[in-house]
């Protein structure tokens, strides 16, 4: 794939791990033209983009990816080489209470991308469309076993079913019309820039206000944490090398149970700010559980690795130290991100 002019159109740049993807591909692949889309919803937030938000190679896009007119037009005016496709409605808890636009963001403006690359990308040649996808799609695990790329789905939240369809979708394209594609599953990623809606920057929040931690259920849920940006260098990696119609499992083999995970947070936020051991854990309250909770997750991530080189850099301890500090240097970023619409939202879920 040349790298002159290339252009790519990245949906979902200011969200979480879409901002640090767009980060790395503007910095990385100065010749390239990076076009970020997103509708900035609640989750979208500009102010994660700063630092590159002047690069010459860099053009935001304020737009909804099931608004079919805007996207004809947008693939018209930029002759887009490639697409990453990030932007979703992301949060379980969020498809429990209002599917609908989980369908809608996830399924509908999925199909509306392909579409408008379908019509403007003639016979498809050195065209690539790639679909960021979920481990939540494969369901839930017992104790032992692990997800691999032949899994076969079964998607048991509002949003994982809406992810699945939206995989579904990208492979019809594929078998049917014959778009290059390729797509990626992975694990709970951690780190800067998250939502603080999510289980980690939740609690961070909720320990620098004193209040309490909600731990679903029994607390004995397991979840792989993948770092963000370890996740951005294998989207990286599979844009560029992933083989046509082909899907990689991304994952961190960092699997943790929720409580043990919340214990080894509040004890590094104990140390970050200077209290007693102790003084967060006892904030921990179990509450009532998500509906449909999926036991367990874990990735299987030999094929990545063995075809294309990539394994997880950061370590979990370091990991999470890093995240707990940089939510306490960015407390206005979290101030700003947890008023308006969001607060709202939090405080009649958790308050
Ligand atoms: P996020 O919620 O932080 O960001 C989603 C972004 O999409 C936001 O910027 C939002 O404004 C934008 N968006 C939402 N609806 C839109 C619409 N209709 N049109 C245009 N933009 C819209 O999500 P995230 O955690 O960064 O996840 C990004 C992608 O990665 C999602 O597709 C998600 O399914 C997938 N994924 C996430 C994780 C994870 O742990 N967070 C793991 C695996 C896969
Ligand atoms: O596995 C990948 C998925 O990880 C992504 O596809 C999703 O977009 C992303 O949101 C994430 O989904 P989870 O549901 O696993 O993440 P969440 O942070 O919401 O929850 C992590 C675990 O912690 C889960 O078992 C539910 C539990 N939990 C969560 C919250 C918010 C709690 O116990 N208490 C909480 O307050």
């Amino acid at each position: 794939m040349s790298s002159k002019q290339h252009s790519i159109l990245i949906t979902g740049g200011a969200g979480f791990i879409g901002s640090h993807l767009v980060r790395l591909m503007v910095n990385k692949y100065p010749d390239y033209h990076i076009v970020n889309l997103d509708a900035l919803t609640y989750a979208g937030n500009l102010e994660n983009l700063k630092d590159i938000e002047n690069a010459p190679n860099y053009t935001f896009v304020k737009a909804d990816i099931t608004d079919a007119e805007a996207m004809q037009e947008l693939f018209a005016l930029h002759q887009f080489d490639g697409v990453i496709h990030l932007a979703a409605e992301s949060h379980v808890d969020r498809s429990i209470s209002n599917p609908m636009s989980f369908i809608e963001t996830n399924i509908v403006g999925t199909v509306v991308l392909l579409n408008a690359a379908k019509h403007h990308w003639g016979d498809f040649s050195g065209k690539r469309f790639y679909q960021v996808s979920t481990d939540e799609v494969y369901g839930s695990l017992g104790k032992t076993g692990l997800f691999t790329e032949t899994t076969p789905y079964d998607p048991r939240s509002p949003y994982s079913a809406s992810k699945a369809s939206a995989d579904h979708l990208v492979r019809a394209y594929y078998h049917t019309y014959g778009m290059p594609v390729v797509l990626s599953n992975c694990s709970n990623n951690y780190g800067p820039y998250q939502f603080p809606e999510k289980l980690l920057p939740l609690m961070i929040n909720n320990i620098r206000h004193g209040k309490t931690l909600p731990v679903y259920g029994d607390g004995q849920y397991t979840r792989d944490w993948l770092w963000v940006v370890d996740h951005a260098e294998a989207i990286d990696l599979v844009y560029h090398k992933g083989g046509n119609g082909e899907t990689y499992n991304i994952g961190g083999n960092n699997e943790w149970k929720n409580i043990d995970l919340v214990h080894q947070l509040c004890d590094v936020m104990d140390d970050l700010l200077g209290q007693s051991q102790g003084t967060s854990r006892a904030l921990i309250t179990f509450v009532k559980d998500r509906p449909g909770h999926d036991r367990r997750y874990a990735i299987d991530a030999t094929k990545i690795k063995q075809e294309l080189g990539w394994a997880p850099k950061v370590k979990a301890e370091e990991g999470l130290r890093q995240t707990a500090q940089w939510y306490l240097d960015n407390t206005s970023w979290l101030e700003r991100v947890t008023s308006g619409e969001y607060k709202a939202y939090y405080e009649k879920q958790y308050q």
